[in-house]
């Protein structure tokens, strides 16, 4: 898919404040400081449209982008922020849950993951709650330009039989590096395929 534009909208905390729900929505969350700002800006080859960081907890809300004028992009605070106090992390929890659960054009959720590390709970966790919830997810492993393809692939075939202690189904997934952009084509395809059905279901109704 080429990117014509790229804008952003909003950020927000509230979901009643988000804009209207009438064009497919796609978003990225996972733990703070695993690449999903970076991801975005190579998702749409804009170095500064989302805002990136060597500190975690760089995001803190929900950022809306309106790409090509008929899709979002939004960019969400991680979890797992070992700094945040407990009550920050409470709160994210109740507004990004929510945000996840409530917005009716959320096409697809990417979970984001380090490719560098060995399954981590609080990931398996987190995919096993948007099953809970129904909501779809994708997995997309980030990071692969720091070390071999080899280990990559050793920790995402390690992730997945995780999961499949409690989906019969692994979502699909990801191999990406905002550096070189690998992977990156892949997901873009993958959403303008979404995009199609969406499009086509509106217009049977
Ligand atoms: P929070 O908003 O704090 O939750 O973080 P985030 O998940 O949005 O991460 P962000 O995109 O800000 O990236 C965190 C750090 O990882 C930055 O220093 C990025 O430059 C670096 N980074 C992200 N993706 C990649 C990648 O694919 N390759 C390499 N080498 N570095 C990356
Ligand atoms: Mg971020």
């Amino acid at each position: 898919m080429v990117i014509n534009s790229a804008e952003f909208v909003c950020s927000n905390t509230r979901v009643d404040q988000l804009p209207e729900p009438k064009l497919p929505e796609y978003a990225f969350i996972g733990r703070s400081n695993v690449g999903k700002s970076s991801l975005i800006n190579a998702l749409t080859s804009r170095k500064g449209l989302a805002k990136t960081s060597q500190t975690p907890g760089k995001t803190q809300l929900i950022n809306h982008f309106l790409i090509n004028g008929n899709w979002f992009l939004v960019d969400l605070p991680g979890y797992g922020y070992a700094k945040t106090s407990r009550s920050n992390r409470a709160d994210w929890e109740k507004f990004i849950r929510r945000y996840l659960t409530m917005r009716e054009n959320l096409q697809c959720v990417f979970v984001l993951i380090d490719s560098r590390l060995e399954p981590q709970k609080i990931d398996l966790e987190f995919c096993c709650w948007l099953g809970e919830k129904g909501i779809p997810f994708m997995l997309v492993f980030t990071k692969a330009d720091k070390h071999s393809k080899l280990k990559s692939d050793k920790h995402i075939s390690l992730f997945k039989k995780e999961l499949l202690q409690w989906f019969e189904e692994i979502p699909t997934q990801f191999l990406t590096s905002a550096e070189t952009k690998m992977g990156v084509e892949d997901v873009l395809t993958t959403i303008d395929e979404i995009n199609g059905k969406f499009v086509a279901v509106k217009q049977s109704v």
